[in-house]
């Protein structure tokens, strides 16, 4: 039986990439953010996951404003990242698992969802550079990835209540998986910031505290804002939290924090980090 062992949330800001590239982790900058990794990556090893469901959004790589699905799942057999523009040059493919790509796909259609279905995709910062932080210098990814692109660039966005119902329907297909994976979900993104515009560089360290204190114990708690409200109180960036709502969809039963990290500013964003534990097996 495959066996969801937790949720590991990640901002994935591009520069983070080009710090690793230069080996900045210990620089001032860059160390307090750094700093929320070594503990991920003691679980890690303990817990030996062998695939990643990551819950990202594509920032135009793959798709751009003039074709943009709501929900997009990869069934390839391996994907790759290609740079936009923040001069990242990330060498490792990403393993795919195409059967279980499939397995959720037919499930979470069956629930009334309705994904683009993906048997190429390139992967942009927001799976590459969380991938990074997690398996740094390993010579491949001890991973196979199944990636789901969630719609935060081009409105209207999905509302946080289907990311985190479209997460949970991803999280019983996971449950009634034949197979043995041990599964990490991710969730990517976040937390409040905002690139362009009047409000470039706005960072809300009160909702952000809100959302890391109830992502874990309470997720329902981030179903009273609409996607509008989450830009006006993250940015418009910040909406990226729907990302980390639908990988928490994905855990069922108890969830147990181990880990949080939160640092401002990493480039434009408050930057964080979170482990979340799933404790007990739950049936499909
Ligand atoms: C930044 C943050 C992001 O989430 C992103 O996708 C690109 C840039 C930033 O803060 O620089
Ligand atoms: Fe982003």
């Amino acid at each position: 039986m495959s066996e969801i062992l937790g949720g590991i949330f990640t901002s994935h800001v591009p520069g983070i990439g080009g710090a690793i590239a230069k080996g900045l982790q210990n620089d001032p900058y860059w160390k307090p953010f750094f700093d929320g990794f070594p503990p991920i990556h003691r679980w890690l090893a303990r817990k030996r996951p062998d695939m990643a469901v990551v819950f990202y959004n594509d920032h135009g790589l793959n798709f751009f404003l003039d074709k943009m699905p709501t929900f997009a799942i990869g069934a390839a057999r391996e994907y790759r990242h290609e740079d936009e523009g923040w001069g990242l040059s990330f060498q490792r493919p990403f393993a795919g698992i195409p059967e279980l790509s499939w397995h959720i796909i037919k499930t979470v259609v069956a629930r009334e969802f309705d994904p683009v279905m993906c048997q190429e995709m390139l992967v942009d910062h927001a799976v590459a550079v969380p991938f990074e932080l997690l398996w740094p210098g390993t010579e491949s990814f001890p991973v196979r990835l199944v990636p789901i692109a969630i719609n935060t660039v081009q409105h209207p966005l999905p509302s946080p209540k289907r990311c985190l119902e479209l997460g949970r329907a991803v999280g019983r297909a996971l449950r009634s998986w034949q197979g043995d994976e041990r599964i990490v979900v991710l969730g990517t993104g976040g937390l409040s910031h905002q690139l362009e515009g009047q409000r470039a560089g706005f960072i809300n360290k009160e909702f952000d505290r809100f959302c890391l204190d109830n992502i874990g114990p309470n997720p329902e708690a981030l179903l009273q804002y609409d996607s509008l409200d989450l830009v006006e109180l993250a940015g418009s960036q910040g909406v990226e939290i729907l990302n980390w709502l639908a990988a928490r969809g994905a855990m069922a039963g108890e969830v147990v924090e181990l880990e949080s990290n939160y640092h401002i500013p990493i480039s434009n964003t408050a930057a964080a980090t979170m482990l979340l534990e799933c404790r007990e097996p739950v049936p499909a």
